[in-house]
C-alpha cells in the first residue's frame, strides 16, 4: 500500500452564535502507510457531542481550541487496515479520538481495542463510551441518590440524559425529565420509565411544570441545559439538595451573558450542594462503569437509542442538529 485518499471535516472559520455549514470544509488528503509506532484506521463511526462547541471559541479553556483550517478532532470507532504497530493487526477495531475523518493514521498509544462482538461497534460512543460514564459518575458519584429520591434531569432524552434517568430508576429514584419534543417525552416514558415528563417547548410555564410533576420536591437535579432550567430546579429543591453540573447547552451558542438565576440565594437556606465535573477527570471509575452498565443491559434494564448521519459530509449538519434536538439518544455519523 502506498498512499489512501481520505475525507475529513476542517474547521473553517469560528461560528458566532449558532454553527452553520460554512463554518465548515470537507477536504480531501492522502494518507501514507502507517510507519513507526502508527496504525491506519477505516472510521465507521464518528461522534458529534456538544462539548466541540465549546472548541471552536479561540478561549482558554480545560481542552484547547480547535486549529482553523486543521481536521476537527472526536472519539470515533473503526477497524485497523493496516499497522505497523506490534501491539495492533489489520481487522482489529478500535476507539480513538481521530474521529471527523474517513481514515485516521494514529500513534498506537492512543488506542483502545474495543470488541464488537459484545456490543454494537458505535455503543461504544454512546452508552458504553464517553456519554455513558458521564451519566454514571455525574449521577452516582456526584448526585449521590438515594432510593425513593426525586431526581430531575434536564435534556433527558439525549445520550447523557437518557442513561441518568435509567441509572437513576434502578436506583430506585422516582425520576423526571424535560426534552423538546412529544416524541421524544413518549419515549422517555413508555421506554425508558421516567416517571414524569415535561416538552419544554410546548410548556408556557416551566416552573409551574415542575413543580406539578415534582410534588416532593427535587433531591438530585442533573443538569444538561441551564438557564430557566436551573431557575425552574432551583425553586423546588429540597433541603440538602445536590445539582449536578454536567452541561448547559442552551448557553453554547449565547452571544451575550445569559442572565444568572435569580434564586440562586435559595442555596443558602436550603443548604444546597452544586458540582460541575469533567468526565475526563474519572478515569478510575470505568471498571465500574463497563461491569455495571454492560450487565443492566444484557438483562434489558437499559435501553438506548442512537440518531445516525450518513456519510462524512454531512458530520457538521449533524453536529448542527445537536443545537435543534434532531437527536434521539447519541448522535451519530457513519461514515
Ligand atoms: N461534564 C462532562 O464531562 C460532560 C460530558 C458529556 C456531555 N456533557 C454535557 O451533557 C449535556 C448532554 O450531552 P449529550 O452528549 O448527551 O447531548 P444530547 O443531549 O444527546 O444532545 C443535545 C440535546 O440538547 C437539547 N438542547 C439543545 N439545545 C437546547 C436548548 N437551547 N435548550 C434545551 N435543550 C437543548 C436537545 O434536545 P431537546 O430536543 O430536548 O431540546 C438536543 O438533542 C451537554 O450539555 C454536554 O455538554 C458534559
Amino acid at each position: 500500500m502506498t498512499t489512501i485518499t481520505s475525507r475529513e471535516v476542517h474547521l473553517r472559520s469560528r461560528p458566532h452564535g449558532l454553527p452553520s455549514a460554512d463554518n465548515f470544509a470537507l477536504v480531501e488528503t492522502e494518507l501514507p502507510a502507517p510507519a513507526g509506532d502508527q496504525v491506519l484506521i477505516r472510521n465507521r463511526f464518528i461522534s458529534v457531542d456538544p462539548y466541540m462547541r465549546g472548541r471552536m471559541r479561540d478561549t482558554r479553556s480545560y481542552t484547547p481550541p480547535f486549529g482553523l483550517d486543521e481536521p476537527l478532532t472526536g472519539g470515533a470507532v473503526g477497524e485497523v487496515i493496516s499497522s505497523a504497530s506490534e501491539e495492533f493487526d489489520a481487522g482489529d477495531f478500535v476507539l480513538h479520538m481521530l474521529g471527523w475523518r474517513e481514515y485516521a493514521l494514529a500513534e498506537a498509544r492512543g488506542l483502545t481495542k474495543v470488541d464488537p462482538s459484545l456490543a454494537p461497534l458505535q455503543s461504544y460512543l454512546g452508552v458504553l463510551g464517553m456519554p455513558g460514564v458521564t451519566a454514571y459518575v455525574g449521577l452516582l458519584d456526584i448526585g449521590e441518590p438515594q432510593p425513593g429520591e426525586t431526581v430531575f434531569v434536564s435534556g433527558a432524552a439525549g445520550a447523557v440524559g437518557a442513561q441518568v434517568c435509567q441509572i437513576a430508576k434502578i436506583k430506585g429514584c422516582r425520576v423526571v425529565g424535560t426534552a423538546g419534543s412529544a416524541a421524544k417525552t413518549r419515549w422517555l416514558e413508555e421506554v425508558a420509565g421516567v416517571d414524569a415528563t415535561i416538552n419544554y417547548k410546548e410548556t408556557s410555564n416551566l416552573r409551574r411544570a415542575l413543580k406539578q410533576a415534582c410534588p416532593d420536591g427535587i433531591d438530585v437535579y442533573f443538569e444538561n441545559v441551564g438557564g430557566a432550567h436551573l431557575e425552574a430546579a432551583l425553586q423546588y429543591m429540597n433541603n440538602w439538595g445536590r445539582i449536578v453540573v454536567c452541561g448547559m447547552i442552551s448557553q453554547y451558542n449565547a452571544t451575550a451573558a445569559p442572565p444568572g438565576p435569580a434564586n440562586l440565594v435559595l442555596m443558602i437556606g436550603r443548604r444546597l450542594r452544586m458540582q460541575g465535573f469533567i468526565v475526563s477527570d474519572h478515569p478510575e471509575r470505568r471498571d465500574d462503569f463497563v461491569r455495571d452498565v454492560s450487565g443492566w443491559m444484557k438483562e434489558g434494564r437499559l435501553k438506548w437509542e442512537e440518531t445516525v448521519f450518513e456519510g462524512i459530509e454531512r458530520a457538521p449538519e449533524a453536529f448542527i442538529g445537536l443545537f435543534h434536538g434532531e437527536n434521539l439518544g447519541k448522535m451519530l455519523v457513519k461514515v
